[in-house]
């Protein structure tokens, strides 16, 4: 399975909060949806093999992390991923990991601790007791992604506008390895699909 993981300090975390905003001032939701739809759609056909995660610091109910799977019955529209966030939001039931619609999760969860629980545990590391092999942070700065290697199980962690928070990428960094797409600043949404076509090329 291929995880990637978009952080946003301001995206909304109600479907209130998101019905009542642009998606532009709902935390830039929009640059959100963009980079999920690069994440899981292709013309005419899902990347059923990737999980998109959200993790949303905006107000009013901070942490949210939602997960969405394209599943044989998960109904999804490119036109209308707002509506399915909002949709989510508002159905987050506090205390679980609520299935609102097939392959469709939210729960109240910290960043670090979204990416902890998707680090492969129980291989020995020379970073800890935590498997770093698959965890990589997509940064401008790392090494080229055309020189990693890239397990089958692998999670990609990106910013959104703002990056990465400073606090949190100094523990990411003892996790996992930094890689980058290329020598520009490149759109979360843009990284997406640098990602994927790398995957593609490689059969990953
Ligand atoms: C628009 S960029 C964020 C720009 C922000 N001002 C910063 O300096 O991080 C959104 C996200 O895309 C990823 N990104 C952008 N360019 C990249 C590159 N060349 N290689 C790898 N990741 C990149 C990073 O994860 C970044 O947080």
């Amino acid at each position: 399975m291929k995880h990637f993981i978009y952080f946003s300090k301001d995206a909304v975390t109600s479907g209130k909060a998101l019905s009542q905003n642009s998606l532009m001032r709902a935390g830039r939701m929009d640059i959100a949806i963009h980079s999920l739809i690069q994440g899981l759609f292709l013309s005419h056909d899902f990347r059923t093999d990737v999980k998109f995660h959200f993790v949303f610091y905006g107000m009013p109910d901070p942490p949210k992390h939602i997960e969405i799977q394209v599943k044989e019955n998960t109904v999804i529209r490119k036109k209308d991923v707002g509506t399915l966030i909002k949709k989510i939001l508002y159905k987050y039931k506090e205390g679980e990991k609520h299935e609102v619609f097939p392959g469709c999760f939210v729960e109240k969860k910290s960043f670090l601790k979204v990416v902890e629980e998707l680090a492969p545990k129980g291989v020995p590391s020379v970073r800890g007791n935590i498997n770093t092999e698959g965890i990589f942070i997509l940064d401008k700065k790392g090494e080229d992604i055309r020189k990693a290697e890239i397990p089958k199980d692998c999670v990609f962690i990106l910013g959104d506008q703002e990056g990465l928070p400073k606090k949190e990428l100094k523990r990411l960094k003892k996790i996992a390895i930094s890689v980058s797409v290329g020598g520009k600043v490149y759109f979360a949404s843009q990284v997406v699909v640098i990602v994927n076509n790398e995957l593609d090329y490689r059969g990953v």
